[in-house]
């Protein structure tokens, strides 16, 4: 007993003396919008001055939502907590949060569009930014989490989600909620696997309570993506799980091949001409009523492998493996699935196969 609070106080003071230099994983001060304007900062649901949502900078016609407030016939419903906000045409929200400067970060944060077709976000960390896509809706209740990373150019980060919409009606912008933030520590390629973090374990911060999981979006590059070493090069986002809300073949993340061919992820791996390799992986799926026949096509270089996988949405995977014979000094390794998935439980949300420990190893000739 005595012992257990002693180790939690030195947790504390720990946590007390890191987060005075920096930042660590998880929300951002109010990133939940949990804190909000007094009612004289308000006119209906606008917030009127840009300060009155604390840790938080506004500009332009920003909204503060409560959750199960209506709107026109649809009820607004919130991911995280009860409050969350909705930035009208060229609105933006900024907080400056202390970093260290040379890392790379990932942000999380959930979205909903609401009334607006083509909408989108643009996140900035100058002189980084980023355009997110947030018209295709991949969970049944609106809201998904999205991925997006920077480094950091300072010891200070100024964070910016803008909504560069034009729409007639600005109640039609994007809802915005618990805004996150992660360290990302780039993986080595090891004796074990030619290919970086593999096993996706490092990737972009899960809301604990988040059981979505988060998409990366698509035109990622490598040396700026959320997932660290992978890029997504495709239309369409992936999806990153964990084992806390899905079954996840090996360690505790995976990807999610969520838009068939349009949801691609790929990694350039330094070979030597004219050597053997092997490429292994697993496909499975993420235990979320995606059902059915699945095939997952992998390429290495020229070479290509189409798994089948008959998916009863309740888990499980099999492995893989391909052996080829490098042709240039950088293979590119991909995986997409061949077919569209729609999950059985709300006919609603795209879903598709789970690949994860994917690895990459040269081997002697036979
Ligand atoms: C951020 O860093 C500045 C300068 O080092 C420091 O004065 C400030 O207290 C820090 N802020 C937080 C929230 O840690
Ligand atoms: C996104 O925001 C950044 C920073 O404000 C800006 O430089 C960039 O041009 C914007 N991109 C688009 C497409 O609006
Ligand atoms: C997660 O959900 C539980 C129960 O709904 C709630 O008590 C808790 O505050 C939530 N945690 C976060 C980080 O939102």
């Amino acid at each position: 007993m005595e012992r257990g609070s002693l180790s939690l106080l030195f947790v504390l003071l720990i946590a007390t003396v890191t987060s005075v230099f920096c930042f660590t994983d998880g929300m951002l001060p109010n990133g939940d919008f949990e804190l909000g304007p007094k009612p004289s900062d308000m006119k209906g649901t606008q917030v009127l001055s840009k300060n009155a949502i604390p840790s938080w900078e506004l500009l332009g016609f920003v909204e503060y939502i409560k959750s199960g407030q209506k709107q026109g016939d649809m009820l607004l419903v919130v991911p995280a907590g009860k409050f969350a906000i909705r930035l009208g045409n060229e609105a933006s929200i900024k907080q400056r949060l202390n970093v260290t400067k040379g890392v790379y970060y990932s942000l999380t944060f959930s979205a909903a569009r609401t009334c607006a077709q083509d909408e989108r976000l643009n996140i900035s960390v100058a002189p980084d930014s980023g355009v997110i896509p947030i018209q295709t809706v991949y969970s049944s209740s609106g809201w998904d989490l999205y991925a997006w990373a920077f480094q950091a150019e300072s010891n200070v980060a100024e964070i910016v989600i803008h909504n560069p919409g034009e729409e007639e009606d600005p109640a039609c912008g994007p809802l915005i909620d618990g805004v996150a933030i992660k360290a990302l520590y780039p993986p080595r390629p090891t004796n074990k696997n030619i290919l970086k973090n593999g096993g996706f374990e490092e990737g972009p911060y899960i809301l604990p309570n988040a059981t979505t999981g988060v998409l990366v979006p698509p035109f990622i590059e490598d040396d700026h993506s959320p997932l660290p070493s992978w890029m997504v090069e495709s239309l369409k986002a992936i999806k990153y799980v964990d084992i806390e809300h899905f079954s996840v073949p090996q360690g505790r993340r995976a990807v999610e091949l969520v838009a068939g061919k349009e949801s691609a992820i790929a990694q350039v791996a330094r070979t030597i001409v004219g050597k053997t390799y092997v490429l292994s992986f697993a496909v499975g799926d993420a235990n979320n009523a995606c059902e059915g026949s699945m095939i997952v096509e992998a390429f290495a270089g020229r070479d290509t492998l189409k798994v089948p996988y008959q998916s009863r949405g309740k888990g499980g995977f099999k492995r893989a493996s391909m052996r080829f014979v490098a042709v240039s000094t950088r293979t590119r390794v991909m995986f997409y699935s061949t077919f569209y998935s729609m999950r059985s439980d709300d006919f609603s949300s795209l879903c598709g196969p789970v690949i994860d420990d994917v690895k990459l190893l040269g081997v002697r000739k036979p």
